[in-house]
């Protein structure tokens, strides 16, 4: 028997290198050894988005054609949308009174997203909704669901993890054992650097590669990438560590890795044949995606598809934890007890 993963994304935008090195590369490899179902979160996105609803529609499937060009198999993985499950909604409402308000405000996470909040909207704390404190709820209600047994997620995602354990192991106490306790698992590559030089990747940061960018914008992207400093001339030597078009070549695999290391330190190797040469690599990476999603792209009934079926599927699963857990809390009238 296959051990069963779930991981979640939410449709608020395209995917971009970030996400795919630090999380869809390892997911398509995970999709062979496991029972994997991946959600895309709509709801949880609405916590954030609620007043931008056909927005977060269209990253819906926006999304899902870009992690099916990356290699998410609908025949390995359940590709569903959380909004489809509504026994998530429900188990929600159960967990809620598992959790104190005090335990919600804690989680460093929700901590972190609160502050953010605050520093963008005004400190008087009305920009924080009950749906937005409470998602760490729904995303335990997530992961119990479909009975997830590891989660791949990233470092910040931790403490949701942690609350979900401790929201099962209560239901369990009081309840009688229903529920399993997830295990997370770490991404082997948690991050990855902006062309900018910045430690991260990402659409806030206004740093982000996208997949489905055109060569014209790649090309732009790359040209402006922080290279050397101290590298004023063509021929001047320069220190490839501190420069982030030698490390996206890293990243890219450029099979001449050495090549540039040598020649950009021996002055032999100007900046701009430089983030030409990675202008081209990166064509190269993104190649295979690009024919997947020209492909998806014509044939979106194909991906309607994927979604309801795989939709079906997990609500099939969620169902059965669902009706277990009414069980245990008295909540199934058709008995008379
Ligand atoms: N909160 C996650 C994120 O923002 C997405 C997510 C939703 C998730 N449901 C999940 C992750 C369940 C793991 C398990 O990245």
């Amino acid at each position: 028997m296959k051990k069963t993963i779930l991981t979640g994304i939410r449709p608020t935008g395209n995917l971009h290198l970030g996400h795919y090195f630090g999380a869809c590369q390892n997911w398509v490899r995970l999709q062979d050894d496991y029972d994997f179902f991946l959600e895309i979160a709509d709801v949880q996105a609405l916590t954030d988005h609620f007043d931008q609803p056909e927005f977060v529609k269209k990253n819906v499937y926006e999304l899902a054609i870009d992690l099916l060009s990356v290699g998410i198999d609908p025949k390995k993985t359940h590709l569903f949308i959380q909004s489809m499950v509504p026994e998530i909604a429900e188990l929600t409402v159960f967990y809620s009174n598992l959790v104190t308000m005090a335990r919600l405000y804690r989680n460093p996470t929700v901590k972190t997203e609160i502050a953010q909040k605050k520093a963008l909207f005004g400190n008087d704390g009305e920009s924080v909704t009950y749906g937005f404190v409470g998602y760490p709820v729904s995303q335990a209600a997530d992961i119990t669901a479909l009975q997830g047994e590891v989660v791949p997620v990233g470092e910040d995602q931790l403490p949701l993890i942690e609350q979900c354990r401790e929201i099962v192991r209560k239901f369990n106490h009081i309840y009688g054992v229903t529920l399993k306790e997830p295990e997370p698992i770490l991404s082997p590559t948690p991050r990855i650097k902006g062309l900018d030089g910045n430690e991260k990747m990402g659409k806030s940061l206004g740093n982000a590669i996208y997949l489905k960018d055109d060569d014209a914008t790649i090309a732009k992207k790359i040209m402006g990438a922080v290279t050397d400093p101290q590298k004023i001339k063509k021929d001047d030597p320069a220190n490839p560590d501190v420069c982030m078009v030698y490390y996206y070549h890293k990243l890219l695999k450029n099979e001449n890795l050495e090549t540039v290391c040598q020649e950009c330190k021996a002055g032999a190797r100007g900046c701009v044949s430089c983030k030409k040469e990675l202008i081209q690599k990166m064509e190269e990476f993104l190649a295979p995606y690009r024919e997947k999603r020209a492909y998806y792209e014509a044939h979106t009934e194909e991906v309607t598809k994927v979604l309801m079926d795989s939709s079906q599927a997990a609500r099939n699963k969620a169902q059965q934890t669902l009706q277990n857990v009414k069980q245990k809390m008295y909540i199934d009238y058709e008995k008379v007890s």
